[in-house]
């Protein structure tokens, strides 16, 4: 067992034994190593001022990700590259092609939240050589400016992706094999980590059956591998953890493939991971993983995280469940597979036995023929949490009778839930405006929805109803019903 973490900063090799398990990489940076380029703005994941870059070894290479460093704790960051808006600087001290760009297209006024933008730029300009405004638009989704506007930020993306220049220019792709070999180095060291200070204790398990073990005998340590929930617990509400222990870098829990009937996400899978294929497989679920924080919050958050915390609105539950997901969760001594509807028990308490944990979960694919969407409401189409988040998955039978309906709302109860009674409305009969017209009301004996600062309980029930009728509306695909419902709404 080994008693310190080691990773690489910008161009310089640390060794860390003296940290607790609730330091942030933010504090690390600004207080302990005085690099104040990183900001801090909001300290929860939702402004991007504090954003690094963490590269990490993949199955693809050496790979950089755009993260938030208030809510990354420095546990989570064994055997990868932490680079900084100081590390961009050339040897002369000429700015980088990133941040020159963003001179000449005057993207900056107060500069509070320009070395945030220069990493998600810089992150944008090392992965994607040709991006999009789409491409430009998504990777600057978690970053807030509140004086200069987007437009000449993203003229200045825009910019530096016409006109690369030379890689000599670049300190990464200078430096690129000399990284890797580092960091290969430190994994190959493959070792259980325990830092120890003050009595609070960081645990980097060697492997998934090291961690099994591990939480055998600690069960009531907290688990992070996104932090993007549990970073508020510390940020927001100076909650103390203790054990934690890190699984994030974790490759055995993040494999995501598919078959004819299945696809199967290990449980530390990112959103940001998960986006390809499932856009490709499920288009419905890619949008929705679009809209869940910023790029920042994509790259660290795990849908296994998004499951196991057991929250109310959680975004994932919900299509999972229409879907019909099974979940595999594992303790040293097996495994067993639930339902995943079945994992929420009741506001903040889940159907995982002590020493248990996420392993994968399973989702079938959508029948052939069949029709799947996933609503997500919120105030903002960026960046928000979502007053409610609503899937639905029909399949009609050859007379265009409902053979097979799955809907399940988050927002809605205190746990993410079918709406039964509202599928029991619509099985069998006619996919018509009368049918669904009826089983509008179903939803009243499903949920007993909650006011809060997100939306009025009112506003829920409505809403729930109303993307039923959506939903009726794109998959019945008849104008003449449409002018019919306008009417009767107007
Ligand atoms: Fe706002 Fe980190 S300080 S995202
Ligand atoms: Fe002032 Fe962006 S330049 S907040």
């Amino acid at each position: 067992m080994s008693e310190a973490i080691r990773f690489i900063l910008n161009g310089e090799e640390v060794t860390l034994g003296d940290f607790g398990p609730t330091e942030t990489l933010l504090d690390y940076l600004r207080l302990r190593r005085r690099l104040t380029g990183t900001k801090e703005g909001c300290a929860e994941g939702d402004c991007g001022a504090c954003t690094v870059l963490v590269g990490r070894l993949t199955e693809q290479g050496l790979r950089y990700e755009s993260v938030n460093a208030c809510i990354r704790f420095l546990g989570s960051l064994h055997g990868t590259h932490v680079v900084t808006v100081e590390h961009l600087a050339g040897r002369d001290g000429a700015l980088h092609p990133v941040q020159q760009a963003l001179v000449d297209c005057h993207g900056s006024q107060c500069g509070f939240c320009t070395p945030g933008f220069v990493m998600s730029l810089y992150g944008l300009w090392l992965s994607n050589q040709a991006p999009t405004r789409a491409d430009i638009e998504s990777a600057l989704q978690g970053n807030l400016c509140r004086c200069t506007g987007y437009e000449p930020i993203v003229k200045a993306a825009e910019q530096v992706s016409q006109n690369r220049p030379s890689s000599l220019f670049d300190p990464l792709e200078r430096d690129h094999i000399q990284i890797m070999a580092k960091l290969w180095s430190i994994h190959s060291e493959a070792d259980t980590i325990v830092v120890e200070k003050d009595g609070a204790r960081s645990i980097v398990p060697a492997s998934v059956a090291a961690f099994s073990d591990i939480l055998a005998e600690e069960p009531d340590a907290t688990i992070i591998a996104g932090a993007t929930d549990v970073g508020l617990w510390v940020t927001k509400q100076m909650r103390l953890l203790n054990p934690v222990i890190f699984i994030n870098h974790l490759t055995e829990l993040q494999s995501i493939t598919s078959d004819e009937t299945t696809i199967t996400i290990g449980a530390g899978v990112s959103y940001a991971q998960a986006f390809d294929l499932l856009t490709d497989e499920i288009p419905s679920l890619g949008r929705l993983i679009d809209r869940i924080g910023g790029q920042q919050i994509r790259n660290m958050g795990t849908i296994g995280g998004n499951i196991a915390n057991g929250s109310p609105i959680g975004d994932i539950p919900p299509p999972l469940i229409a879907l019909g997901a099974e979940l595999t969760l594992r303790t040293h001594a097996g495994r067993r597979t639930i339902a995943l509807e079945d994992y929420f028990l009741s506001y903040g308490k889940q159907d995982r036995l002590q020493g248990e944990f996420v392993e994968k979960v399973c989702v079938p694919r959508p029948a052939e023929g069949s029709h799947f969407a996933v609503y997500k409401i919120s105030k903002r189409r960026d960046e928000d949490i979502s007053a409610l988040c609503g899937a639905f998955n029909l399949t009609l039978d050859a007379e265009g009778k409902v053979a097979k309906i799955r809907i399940a709302f988050g927002g809605m109860a205190a746990t993410p839930k079918r709406a039964k009674h509202a599928e029991e409305a619509l099985l069998g009969k006619d996919w018509s405006w009368e049918t669904v017209s009826a089983a509008r009301n179903a939803f009243d004996e499903d949920y007993a929805p909650l006011t809060d600062w997100r939306a009025t309980a009112e506003y829920r029930s409505l809403a729930t109803k109303n993307l039923l009728t959506r939903f009726f509306l794109e998959t019945a695909g008849a104008p003449t019903e449409l002018r019919r419902f306008e009417l009767e709404e107007a």
